[in-house]
């Protein structure tokens, strides 16, 4: 053996962590290994973007590792696929094209025409678009309940018709939180699936799966890749035939990834945790200065103790993230005039990233939820707090506030 491929041989079974240890280690262990060995001809330590849609066959059927095709599947989408089911504590994940067609692919792996699902009554205007303009003209209603009460859910179920109950918590924008463990009984007892939208907390400070939920949601654009280059989804399971459906879906939709997108993904995955702690020391500082600003009216975030839905996060996310809300008190000018201040916060849609973001969610990410139940307050500014010097992004608010 020549003296590179024997070393390569070597390392190939020592100095790794094989899937089996990954899948019981640590979160940052599991972000940073679970999903992938070390090539075996190469040694590459990081999935290789397989820039490939078909695959040679040894024999007609003869698929090496099961690959045929692209969209059916792709080896760096498959590491991503197994990272997202380890991080979320699940059996199988999915990656899609974006978040909305993760969620699209799910409606329609569970639901048929006459199905009903309940949606939260703040949910991210691009899913409540979703339900509203599109699954419904395919037949599956939608009623609208806060998430923060267990029994407007309940209330909200159609006996028999209720396939779905869907809920984000943290939501977007308003922060609401929701009880899983009590949400799952709810659905449960109803005959219907439990859909957690993870995207707020991320994997990192919350796994729906472990605490009674069926179907994790990411929109992986947001701190999953981390970095705001990248859009994407996901979707993770425990149960094996909610899995081969969602499976035999994910294909027959064809709403999937390609490699590169897949490999943004997945390496933004990797510094989850220490991105995360970070977007959370910035948060809770955020939130303490705007707490005594005098032209603050109100904050929004789970962490503070007022917050309806405090105790909850507490028990259910390791810390309260990096998402901050706050309503100023000069309307809706004011509010729009801040928006358009700040220096370091960049003024776009969109979070989760590195850098920090501003927006007005009543015209920018929730302008197509005006006019409904779901309308948000014209006063609100919802910061998404990056993980910049944290001197900087209060020098900066101070600054748009007026200060
Ligand atoms: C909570 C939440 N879920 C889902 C989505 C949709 O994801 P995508 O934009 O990747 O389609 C978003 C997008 O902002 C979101 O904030």
């Amino acid at each position: 053996m020549p003296p590179a491929a024997s070393r390569i041989h070597r390392l190939s079974r020592v100095g790794h962590v094989t899937q089996e240890h990954a899948q019981k280690a640590g979160f940052e262990t599991r972000a940073i290994h679970a999903g992938y060995e070390p090539d075996p001809t190469t040694g590459a330590v990081i999935p290789p973007i397989y820039a490939t849609s078909t695959y040679k066959q040894d024999g007609v059927g003869g698929l090496r590792g099961g690959y045929e095709y692209s969209r059916s599947a792709n080896p760096t989408r498959t590491a991503l696929e197994g990272a997202l089911a380890a991080v979320e504590e699940g059996e199988r994940g999915f990656a899609f094209a974006s978040g909305l067609a993760a969620e699209d692919t799910l409606v329609r792996s569970v639901c048929s025409p006459g199905d009903h699902a309940v949606i939260p009554d703040d949910a991210y205007g691009g899913t409540f678009r979703l339900f509203d303009k599109v699954e419904k003209v395919w037949g599956v209603a939608h009623s609208p309940a806060p998430v923060s009460d267990v029994d407007a859910v309940r209330a909200a179920i159609r006996p028999g018709e209720t396939k779905l109950i869907w809920v984000e918590t943290p939501t977007n924008p308003m922060l609401n939180i929701g009880d899983i463990e009590e949400l799952a009984s709810v659905a449960h007892d109803a005959g219907a699936l439990l859909v957690v939208d993870n995207t707020f907390a991320s994997p990192y400070l919350q796994q729906p799966l472990s605490l009674g939920a069926d179907v994790v949601v990411h929109s992986t654009t947001k701190y999953v890749g981390g970095h705001s280059d990248v859009v994407g989804g996901a979707l993770v399971v425990r149960d094996l035939d909610l899995a081969e459906q969602i499976g035999f879906h994910q294909n027959a939709i064809g709403a999937v990834p390609g490699p590169f997108d897949a490999f943004l993904t997945h390496r933004g995955l990797k510094t989850l945790g220490v991105r995360m702690d970070r977007h959370c020391d910035n948060a809770e500082a955020v939130v303490e200065f705007l707490s005594t600003h005098p032209a603050v009216r109100k904050v929004v975030y789970p962490g503070l103790a007022d917050h309806p839905g405090h105790a909850v996060a507490s028990r259910q996310m390791k810390r309260y993230g990096g998402m901050v809300s706050f309503r100023v008190t000069g309307g809706e000018e004011h509010a729009l005039r801040v928006c358009e201040r700040t220096r370091v916060f960049t003024l776009g849609e969109s979070l989760g990233g590195v850098e920090s973001l501003i927006e007005h969610p009543g015209r920018m990410t929730h302008a197509s939820v005006a006019g409904t139940d779901l309308e948000v307050p014209a006063d609100l500014v919802r910061l998404s707090v990056g993980i910049e010097t944290v001197d900087d992004l209060l020098a900066d608010l101070d600054f748009a506030l007026g200060g």
